[in-house]
């Protein structure tokens, strides 16, 4: 069905996206890549990521996206537009997607498991008391089962109030299932994408803007409870299979089976399948943790204490893979890593993206300085000052007078912009990260340079050990052991 098909109320001009975050920049700028007749405001409060995603050097992006700088330099300033204006990019638009951050609860009822949802009924409260005639408003961010009736019922209930008979709205749950790294080839072409409503209408208007690049047979329509619940349920599955062969991770330690040999032979299992069967230093993410700790409270609130239990057991063994990680290091170092320099190669919770939240480096590194450690950490996107703030001033090498801390007790980190650096007088170099330039290090060469016995502990499986020549380097491989 072409847009010219449906009644005037679903045609759909103008569109706003509320948040322009990791998924509301990326996700609208792929809407108006392959939408040029749609009209796209994307607005957040947030006044230094809004001048970012304007600046004129597309290198500045808030973000680091592969693809990204060429889909907002094709779009921006024709059909898409960046901007603090909250109100008045709802009143323009028929559509609004709220695509703002939904943390774990800090404080009262649920806190440390259940969503926060403050920002989200905030922007319901803007939706109600902004928009204009029929607005469709769509849930892109992850949501607890029943979120919808929440959002249903604010906009009903701030309308009535204004007894505004003009305005009408409609509800949808469009779960967004890119992952960091490849979220433009994943927005470009998606396994799937998920719409949940009780409103026909509406959802043919949203399918029919996807329809403009992806075939409608990867268009699934369903209830939205069962919308909301998918999304959870896809991120927890994934979380489980990192968490299962992590776990298989140091099975394969003790006996000397081989876990890159064991995912190799299980992923070749059709009903397995290949993917998702890294074994790592843990999974990180602004989303797994947050999640799963979500279905986990959902669970226990419908008195599903057994379905709790399974699931929170995902983020136990996740937990215990980094703590594992962070003592095997100890112990190999002969107990003691007081003062002596540590090498840490990536702090981003995967490669190709300068997101760490929840990176599985943060509690490494952290742990690591808690006993004294130096340690010296690069990364290539995540910044300087990123870094300083996920691992707290207190590990800082600057103290709050802004003079350099006695070296002689050890316990603080210094970010290096070259990897050679790392190596330089360490005792061990921690691969965390996959990044593509720790595939290509020049192992002879750099290793020369570090105290012996030395060590590379490599978390992600990045060394091919025929380019590792070096004969006075000892490495360490997860779910493999010690390799020289
Ligand atoms: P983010 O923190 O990067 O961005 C959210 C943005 O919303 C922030 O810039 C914030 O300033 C803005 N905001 C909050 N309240 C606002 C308001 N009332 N008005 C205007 N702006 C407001 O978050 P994100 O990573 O983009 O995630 C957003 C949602 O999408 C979350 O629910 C997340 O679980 C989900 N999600 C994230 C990913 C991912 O890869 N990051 C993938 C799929 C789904
Ligand atoms: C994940 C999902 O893959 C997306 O579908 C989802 O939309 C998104 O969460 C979300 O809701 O936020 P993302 O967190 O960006 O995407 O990245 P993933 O590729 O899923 O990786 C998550 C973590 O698991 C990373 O730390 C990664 O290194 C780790 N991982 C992944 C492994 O350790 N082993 C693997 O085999 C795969």
């Amino acid at each position: 069905m072409v847009q010219g098909d449906y009644p005037k109320r679903f045609m759909i001009k103008n569109i706003c996206c509320i948040g322009a975050g990791y998924v509301g920049g990326p996700t609208m700028s792929v809407i108006a890549d392959r939408c040029p007749h749609l009209n796209i405001n994307v607005v957040d409060l947030n006044k230094k990521r809004i001048e970012a995603w304007n600046s004129k050097d597309l290198n500045k992006l808030p973000i680091f996206e592969p693809g990204l700088d060429e889909v907002v330099g094709n779009t921006r300033g024709k059909n898409l537009f960046f901007s603090t204006n909250v109100g008045e990019s709802i009143k323009k638009a028929d559509m609004v997607f709220i695509s703002v951050n939904t943390p774990t609860k800090s404080r009262g009822i649920g806190s440390g498991e259940a969503s926060d949802l403050s920002w989200v009924e905030s922007c319901a409260r803007d939706v109600a008391k902004y928009a204009e005639g029929h607005t469709i408003v769509i849930e892109k961010s992850t949501l607890p089962v029943k979120t919808a009736a929440t959002i249903k019922s604010i906009l009903n209930s701030v309308k009535n109030s204004f007894k505004d008979t003009e305005k009408s709205f409609a509800v949808l749950s469009n779960p967004e299932f890119l992952a960091e790294g490849t979220a433009i080839s994943d927005l470009k072409n998606p396994d799937r994408v998920l719409i949940g409503g009780e409103d026909h209408d509406a959802i043919e208007a949203l399918a029919n803007i996807y329809k403009s690049w992806i075939v409608d047979e990867k268009i699934i329509r369903t209830n939205l409870w069962s919308s909301e619940l998918s999304k959870l349920a896809a991120n927890a599955f994934l979380a489980q299979r990192v968490s299962s062969i992590n776990s298989l991770s140091a099975f394969c330690e003790e006996t000397g089976a081989n876990i890159y040999e064991v995912s190799k032979a299980i992923g070749l299992d059709n009903r397995i399948g290949d993917k998702f069967l890294k074994a790592g230093p843990g999974f990180g993410g602004s989303c797994f943790k947050k999640d799963i700790l979500n279905l986990v409270y959902l669970s226990r609130s419908l008195g599903l204490d057994e379905v709790a239990d399974y699931w929170e057991s995902v983020l136990q063994i996740n937990n215990w893979q980094q703590k594992r990680i962070y003592k095997k290091i100890v112990s190999t170092l002969f107990g003691n890593i007081s003062n002596k320099q540590i090498g840490i190669l990536g702090f981003a919770f995967k490669s190709n993206t300068n997101d760490f939240r929840e990176s599985p480096a943060i509690s490494i590194c952290r742990d690591l300085l808690e006993e004294r450690a130096i340690l010296k950490i690069h990364d290539p996107k995540v910044e300087a000052k990123d870094i300083e703030k996920a691992l707290e001033n207190e590990f800082s090498d600057i103290d709050n007078c802004n003079n350099k801390k006695s070296r002689d007790q050890g316990g603080y980190f210094v970010v290096e912009k070259e990897i050679e650096k790392t190596f330089y007088n360490s005792h061990a170099v921690v691969i965390l990260t996959e990044w593509e330039e720790y595939k290509i290090i020049d192992w002879e060469n750099f290793t020369k340079n570090m105290i012996a016995p030395s060590w590379i502990f490599d978390t992600r499986n990045v060394i091919d050990e025929s380019d590792f020549k070096s004969n006075n380097c000892n490495i360490w491989k997860i779910g493999n052991g010690i390799k020289n």
